[in-house]
Parts: C-alpha cells; sequence; structure tokens
C-alpha cells in the first residue's frame, strides 16, 4: 500500500532533528558529515533532503569522509559497477571507524532495498552503524539519534510499495537550477531493470504541492526547474491529472526560467504530450527518449511495450512540431539473447534519428529480474567489442549534429565560469547543450543570445550577440 506520510508523523521527525541538534550543540566543534549519493537525479535529489535534514540537526558538510562525524552513502543498484563503489568506500572506512569508534557510518537508498545486499553489508561490513530503504528516508532524524544514543545498529528497511513525504526540508545543490521530484517509483518491470523493486510502485505527488514549490523556486530567483520521475509521463495517472496538465499549469507561472524533465518513457509519451510541449515556450527543447536498443525483438524481451517502428513513428512526430528538439537516449548493449543482428538494428536505429548524445551502458545482471534468468551466451569481450562500435558510431554522429548549430543564435542560460577555461562564461541552451562564451561574471544567473560559432565535442562555443 502506497501511504501520504501525515504532518504529525513529520511533525515527530522535526522533534527528533531538535533533539539531534541539542546532543550535537554539546560537541567541543560543530559535526561535520559526508554524504555520497550515487545514480541518478532521483537520488542526487534525495541527497538534497538528507543534506536539508542534517542542516537542520546542526551538520556541516564536507567532500571528503576524512575526519567527518557521519558518513553516509546514498546508493544506486542499477548497474553493479555502482554497487562495487560503495562496497569499495564502506571497506576504506573500517580503519576510520576503528580509530574513531564515535563515527558514524550509513548506507541508505536502492541498494539497500535488496536483502542480498543488507546481508552482505550486515555479514562484511559490521562497522556499519545505520542502514534504511528508500521508503524511510524521512524518518532518518529517528534513526540517526537512536544510533546516536543507543550506539547500537539502527536497521530500517520495511517492506512497502511506498510512501509520499512532504514538507522535508531541503539543501538544494544550485540556487540556478532545481529539482523537483513529481512522481516516484515505477510500475513498468522492464525486464533488466531493478527499479521497479527498490524503490516501489508508481505515486504522484500532487499537483499543488508542485505548483506551490515551482512558484516559491522562481520567486526566490531559480531559472530552471527540474521535473523528475522514474516516468514522468505517467505523472497524475491515480490522481486525476496528467503530465500534460502539470507542465501547462508551470508554464503558467510568470517570469523567464525553463522547465525540463527526467526521464520519459516512449510507450507514455502521447501525441498530446508533445503538442503540450510544443506550446509551452518555458519547456526545453530537449527530450530524453531512452530507447534501449533498436530490435523489436530484443525490445520485446525487455518488456518496454513498444516496437522500433512506433519508436521512429513518436521519434518523427517530435521532430516535425518541435524542429529545434535536441534528442537523447540510452543504450543497453548486451542484454541476454542479443545477437549481433540485434546489435546492428541499434546502430541503425541510432543514425537514423541522428541523437545528440547517448548514454550507453553494458548489460548488467540484476538479481531477482526476469532478465537475470535468461540465457546469456554472449562473451564480456564480445559486448565490449559492440560497445565500442557504439561509442564510435555516435561520436561521428553527435559531432555532425553539433556541427549543425553552428551559425544558429541559441538562448542560453549562464550558470558559471567555464569547466576548462575560467577566462570563458559556460550555460546551457535550450536544448540543453554545453555552450561555453565569453562575458562579464555579471551574467552568471541570466539568459543570453549566444551566436555559436563552433561544435566541440561536447560544447558549442559563441559570441553574445
Ligand atoms: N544493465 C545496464 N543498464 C541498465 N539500465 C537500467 N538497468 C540496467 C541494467 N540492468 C540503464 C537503462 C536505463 C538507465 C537509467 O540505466 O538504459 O534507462
Ligand atoms: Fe526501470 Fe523501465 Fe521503470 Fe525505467 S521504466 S525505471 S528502465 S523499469
Amino acid at each position: 500500500m502506497i501511504s501520504k506520510i501525515t504532518s504529525a508523523e513529520m511533525a515527530v521527525q522535526q522533534e527528533y532533528m531538535k533533539k539531534v541538534a541539542e546532543l550535537n550543540a554539546q560537541r567541543a566543534q560543530p559535526p561535520v558529515a559526508h554524504v555520497h549519493s550515487f545514480g541518478c537525479q532521483q537520488n542526487v535529489s534525495d541527497g538534497e533532503k538528507i543534506k536539508g535534514m542534517l542542516a537542520m540537526m546542526g551538520y556541516g558538510f564536507s567532500s571528503s569522509p576524512e575526519g567527518a562525524d557521519l558518513v553516509l552513502f546514498n546508493t544506486c543498484a542499477v548497474r553493479e559497477n555502482a554497487e562495487d563503489r560503495v562496497f569499495g568506500n564502506l571497506g576504506a572506512l573500517k580503519k576510520a571507524k576503528h580509530q574513531y569508534p564515535d563515527m558514524l557510518i550509513g548506507i541508505c537508498g536502492c541498494m539497500v532495498q535488496q536483502e542480498h545486499i543488507t546481508q552482505r553489508i550486515r555479514r562484511s561490513f559490521p562497522h556499519t552503524d545505520i542502514i534504511f530503504g528508500t521508503h524511510v528516508l524521512h524518518t532518518m532524524p529517528q534513526i540517526i539519534y537512536e544510533a546516536m544514543t543507543t550506539r547500537k545498529r539502527q536497521i530500517s528497511i520495511p517492506d512497502c510499495d511506498g510512501v509520499i513525504a512532504e514538507g522535508i526540508p531541503l539543501r538544494r545543490e544550485s540556487t540556478l537550477k532545481a529539482s523537483i521530484p513529481i512522481m516516484y517509483g515505477c510500475n513498468n518491470f522492464c525486464t533488466y531493470c531493478i527499479v521497479p523493486y527498490v524503490r516501489g510502485r508508481e505515486r504522484s505527488r500532487d499537483a499543488e504541492d508542485i505548483i506551490r514549490e515551482c512558484r516559491e523556486l522562481v520567486q526566490g530567483g531559480c531559472k530552471e526547474l527540474l521535473l523528475l520521475g522514474q516516468n514522468v509521463n505517467s505523472y497524475g495517472k491515480n490522481i486525476g491529472t496528467s503530465f500534460s496538465e502539470l507542465l501547462k499549469r508551470i508554464n503558467d507561472i510568470d517570469g523567464e526560467f525553463r522547465i525540463s524533465y527526467m526521464t520519459s518513457h516512449p510507450k507514455d509519451a502521447t501525441r498530446e504530450l508533445v503538442d503540450t510541449i510544443a506550446e509551452c515556450e518555458k519547456v526545453t527543447r530537449h527530450f530524453h527518449l531512452p530507447v534501449q536498443s533498436g530490435s523489436s525483438r530484443i525490445l520485446k524481451q525487455m518488456n518496454r511495450g513498444y516496437t522500433r517502428e512506433q519508436y521512429l513513428e513518436l521519434i518523427g512526430y517530435v521532430r516535425e512540431r518541435l524542429p529545434d528538439v535536441a534528442l537523447t537516449s540510452d543504450i543497453i548493449v548486451g542484454f541476454p539473447g542479443e545477437t549481433y543482428e540485434d546489435f546492428c538494428e541499434t546502430l541503425s536505429l541510432i543514425k537514423q534519428v541522428g541523437y545528440d548524445s547517448l548514454f550507453t551502458f553494458i548489460y548488467s545482471p540484476r538479481k531477482g529480474t526476469k532478465a537475470a534468468e535468461m540465457p546469456d551466451p554472449i562473451s564480456a569481450e564480445e559486448k565490449g567489442r559492440w560497445f565500442r562500435e557504439l561509442l564510435e558510431v555516435q561520436q561521428e554522429i553527435g559531432c555532425s549534429s553539433y556541427r549543425s548549430y553552428v551559425g544558429q543564435t541559441l538562448r542560453v542560460l549562464c550558470e558559471g565560469e567555464g569547466r576548462t577555461d575560467p577566462s570563458l562564461l559556460t550555460g546551457k541552451s535550450r536544448q540543453n547543450i554545453i555552450v561555453d562564451f565569453d562575458g562579464s561574471k555579471e551574467l552568471i544567473g541570466s539568459f543570453v543570445d549566444v551566436k555559436i560559432t563552433e561544435a566541440l565535442a561536447w560544447a558549442l562555443k559563441g559570441k553574445i550577440v
């Protein structure tokens, strides 16, 4: 069952925040926390809640675990390498915990929602003080209080379909760009994916709560609102509204700002949604439409709910209604049973679509998913070769798509100094493409028109007009 956390329950957590803050105030020095969020935007957004609660409890923050009083790993379970990194980081803290027994070490997020992972942590990482799952994030103050006062390991991983908790304090990563979760969980059960098992069933936040948050952000000077969900296209299904409706309402908020969204599922991206995006001038011209594979046979095995042809038809409509759109996608290479012929269909699809950029992954078996039980005869070396071939093909496509922007004038949200060249300014176009240009620092935080003069591998260069 999905439950909405009541304000009374949230008030209890507020009390725990105060209690921990009182304990922390007695320390000789203000305590420091190191929070590391792995994985997707949703997790980064959870990290902002974690930091928001910790700040209320009196913690400052450090970018390294060294010398921290509290270390918390907010984990990702989508692929094995993300999990391996967490185990590596956790193992590396064994010595520190031995030296400073008062230090608290915690692990939370998607990884610990899996029974076999929790067992491994209990067995092999006994220096872990706190373990809590995705559905009890809002109870973190209580968990930390208990860990501090009882000195006993705290484990909280209730098995449920998910919760919605409003009113958790936030410590946002940026004042210019804000992430706003609009829904949580996923019902799609793509056969390779662990997300539905670790994040629970699909559930949407109330539109009023989202609009209020967006309005406050815009009034506070925020210039980009990133609407987040595993599948934003199914927003509002159970509460009598829709993603299109939500976009229109946010678009109606006064001010110059952008609305972006992540992630769309192609099976739920309707023509009506594309029409809405075309009508809403504040919505970015960047459509991330993860295709995963160009082979209808593999798409069926993946339980994606569309064929290659249906996907291409959708892309055709997106290009027709949004001629200045940038398209990006996720691709999985080496899904169980994929043949080189299937892979070649992926190559032909990416050539046909002409993506601006791709997120590419080698298939990683996830325990408990259907695909993990499927025969997978292709060797890791072979998959590696296919993967490199994909990267080469995409590099060519990406470069030619970037070159097509040369000569155009793009509206750019100036975000700061250039990453590689601090004498330049950098920002993002409406297509979500990095644009570097010359200009004075006062422009940071505003929109400027930039004429593109040069296409680099991962960015564009231009001059303010
Ligand atoms: N193996 C490899 N890639 C995966 N993804 C999700 N699950 C797996 C997996 N088991 C990729 C998909 C998804 C992105 C977020 O991660 O491409 O769109
Ligand atoms: Fe995973 Fe598919 Fe849900 Fe995306 S839509 S989170 S890939 S199950």
